[in-house]
């Protein structure tokens, strides 16, 4: 019998900024539940954040932070193949056999790109001012991320699906101009490009910020993964609230101090608390408290990991070097077989 191969799942985070709570919940989760059931690779996307940092301190300091916190949120790298992007040469030269396929035109399209763009033109500036070539053709390079390791599913936030169908047409314009379509032959290696699809996480709420937006690094806005518990209490007593007094009840969906409470609670615990809001008597210092004490709880056991790991940068590095060495070897197999295709071998 023919074992059924496992679909792939794949995904990158660049390491542009600290970890917050809405990375937790909106992308390392998710992306680790998905990990149960798919072949799944993961990796930052540490070329991708040079676009955006440049300072060679934070960067190295971002890529370890972010690396670690996978890691400490559960990620298994016996399991996952977990890398950093420029660990793979291969990515590189796809994106360059990519750039063959992909029109300007595209990525002149590019959702990321035009809003630089229109930026610029609102200040009265040159169009093109403080773009560079990194950000705007960084689509091919997530396309080479993707198209080299023979993703189906790329689990990511909604911002990102263009990037992902994007993804699809330049593959797509790969396999036609080679009269490949998305098949397999007879051993069941693929012949063309395998056209992923973005997994959109839906259902996934987005997670509040301290002022209600959306958590986000550039919103200034956001409450750490990994900080001291001192620190942790300080972010969540900014959040900020109205002026309504202790005794008046209080609306908990209109809060977002019990929207970031149903993140970290059962539905029991929710209910009980939501019943304290209404009847009013709990002011939003308690309600910020009570916040602290459940978000605590969850992070502390990885905060514990987080540090550990980051106490241990050998044992760090030799885990990505191991999950590196798997992915290329996968990488050189894709290319080898695209090499051919193109007719430079
Ligand atoms: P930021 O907005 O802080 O720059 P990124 O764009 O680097 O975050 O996001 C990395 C991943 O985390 C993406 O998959 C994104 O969808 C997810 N994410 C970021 N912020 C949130 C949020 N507030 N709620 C849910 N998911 C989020
Ligand atoms: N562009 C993604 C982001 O900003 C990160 C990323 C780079 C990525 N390469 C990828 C995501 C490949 C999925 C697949 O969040």
């Amino acid at each position: 019998m023919v074992a059924l191969k496992k679909k792939v799942s794949l995904t990158g985070i660049k390491p542009t900024g600290n970890l917050h709570i809405g990375n937790y919940f909106g992308a390392i989760k998710p992306a680790l539940e998905l990990a149960k059931t798919y072949e799944a690779r993961y990796f930052i996307a540490d070329y991708h954040a040079l676009n955006a940092v440049k300072d060679a301190a934070v960067l190295s300091a971002n890529i370890r932070e972010v690396a670690a916190g996978w890691l400490a949120a559960g990620l298994d790298a016996e399991r996952v193949v977990f890398y950093r992007q420029s660990s793979i040469p291969e990515t590189f030269e796809l994106a360059t056999l990519l750039m063959a396929f992909t029109s300007k035109g595209l990525m002149n399209r590019a959702h990321a790109y035009k809003a630089a763009v229109q930026a610029n033109v609102e200040k009265g500036e040159d169009p093109d001012a403080g773009v560079n070539m990194g950000l705007f053709t960084y689509p091919v390079l997530m396309a080479a991320d993707i198209l080299l390791f023979d993703s189906d599913v790329v689990p990511v936030g909604k911002d990102q699906t263009q990037h992902v169908e994007m993804a699809q047409d330049v593959a797509e314009s790969f396999n036609f101009n080679y009269a490949r379509r998305d098949v397999a032959d007879a051993e069941g290696d693929r012949l063309g490009l395998k056209i992923p699809s973005a997994l959109v996480r839906e259902n996934v709420a987005v997670v509040p910020g301290l002022d209600g937006r959306k958590m986000s690094k550039s919103y200034n806005n956001a409450i750490p993964l990994f900080c001291t518990e001192k620190q942790l209490r300080k972010f969540i007593m900014r959040i900020v609230t109205n002026s309504q007094s202790v005794e008046e009840p209080k609306d908990p969906d209109g809060s977002q101090i019990f929207l970031l409470y149903k993140l970290f609670t059962s539905v029991e615990e929710q209910a009980v608390l939501a019943a304290r809001y209404r009847e009013g008597g709990m002011g939003w210092g308690e309600a910020k408290e009570e916040l602290f004490r459940v978000i605590n709880r969850e992070l502390t056991p990885l905060r514990e990991r987080f540090n550990a790991i980051m106490a241990d940068p050998a044992k760090l590095d030799a885990t990505l070097a191991q999950g590196a060495e798997k992915a290329r070897s996968i990488a050189a197999k894709t290319l080898l077989r695209l090499r051919k295709i193109i007719g430079i071998q």
